[in-house]
């Protein structure tokens, strides 16, 4: 199939142009610089160049692609690291979330696209009452801490307008927090920050998180171009969500650091803010049982432990080489 990847770059981008590729698909994927072309194009993919927020830029890429299927795993995360003003470090990947995938999705409906997939997130998002291991069917939170606000409402705006787009098959990918080389919660920023013991464990470390190894989230991808529902919504996450009390201080002991200094929750609103303590204490994760049993798709990392360990270990072996 013809399939155009919008952020073709990214953590996640990257794996999945590469798994398509494999698949044998014939892939275009944009970038917004010259400079970054040829890392598409030594993937096997033709580059397209685009902003994501650029209107005539992205449907002149998508109208010369002529593409069956269109990935959008465009966020503008890579230069965020300060998490204490949430809405500020996401309010690019925001605007992405709302005018770009308008954009791209009016885009699409010019270009006779037949299915379009885009990426959302599977933790925070859910509410912060009852199991702890949210379906696809279960609510948002519907009392959001104030930081989190817009960034749940652009979620929620992507959600909504790929999943009841007209003329168009739409499926939302709710991937867990991203881990892999060099990326997520195994990034050389996060890996600085646990050893220097600048992540907390604040409260009792109840929140639930839920990961995935970017080549999972690839795989997933790939598999709903095949299987995926039209209008579903889907947790792309690992089998086994954990409390930032046991995840935290593994991932500590794996990158060679003492474990996360205790900080309680009164003591983390002061310095993190309410959204941090929640996000440490309260969250929830997801199932990928409709994932598994609708996509026919499983993770090739069940479990954040060992996946954790073997990013880990292949860090460790870069640094020391
Ligand atoms: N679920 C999760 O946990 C999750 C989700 C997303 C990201 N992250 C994390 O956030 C960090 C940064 O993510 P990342 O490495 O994927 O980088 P990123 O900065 O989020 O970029 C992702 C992709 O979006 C493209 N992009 C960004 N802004 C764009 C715009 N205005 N128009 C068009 N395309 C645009 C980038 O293309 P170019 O830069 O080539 O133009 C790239 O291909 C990583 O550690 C990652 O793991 C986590």
């Amino acid at each position: 199939m013809r399939i155009f990847v919008a952020g073709a770059t990214g953590a996640v981008g990257r794996p999945l142009v590469a798994a398509l590729i494999a698949a044998g698909h014939s892939v275009v994927g944009t970038t917004r610089t010259a400079a970054k072309a040829e890392i598409i194009r030594r993937m096997g993919a033709e580059p397209a160049i685009a902003d994501g927020l650029d209107a005539p830029a992205i449907r002149a890429a998508v109208l010369a692609a002529k593409p069956e299927v269109i990935i959008d795993q465009m966020t503008e995360l890579a230069a965020v690291t300060d998490l204490r003003h949430f809405d500020r470090a996401f309010a690019s990947t925001n605007r992405l979330r709302t005018q770009g995938t308008d954009f791209l999705l009016t885009a699409a409906r010019e270009a006779g696209v037949k299915r379009f997939i885009a990426q959302s997130f599977c933790g925070w998002t859910y509410g912060r009452s009852g199991d702890p291991i949210k379906t696809e069917a279960d609510p948002f939170d519907f009392d959001p801490p104030e930081e989190l606000r817009r960034t749940l409402d652009a979620i929620q705006y992507l959600e909504d307008a790929v999943t009841s787009s007209a003329n168009l098959e739409g499926i939302v990918l709710r991937y867990g927090s991203f881990y892999g080389p060099d990326t997520g919660m195994l990034s050389r920023a996060m890996i600085e920050q646990v050893q220097r013991r600048r992540v907390p464990l604040i409260g009792g470390g109840g929140g639930q998180w839920s990961f995935i190894h970017v080549d999972d989230a690839a795989s997933a991808t790939v598999a709903a171009i095949e299987r995926g529902k039209p209008g579903e919504i889907y947790n792309i996450v690992d089998d086994e969500p954990a409390p930032v009390a046991e995840w935290l201080p593994a991932l500590a002991t794996l990158v060679g650091a003492r474990p996360p200094i205790r900080v309680p929750a009164w003591l983390g609103r002061l310095f993190a803010g309410e959204h941090l303590v929640s996000m440490m204490t309260e969250v929830r994760s997801g199932s990928n049982a409709k994932a598994r049993r609708e996509l026919d798709w499983q993770p090739a990392h069940p479990s954040w432990r060992q996946g954790f360990a073997e990013v880990a270990s292949g860090a460790t072996a870069q640094h020391a080489a």
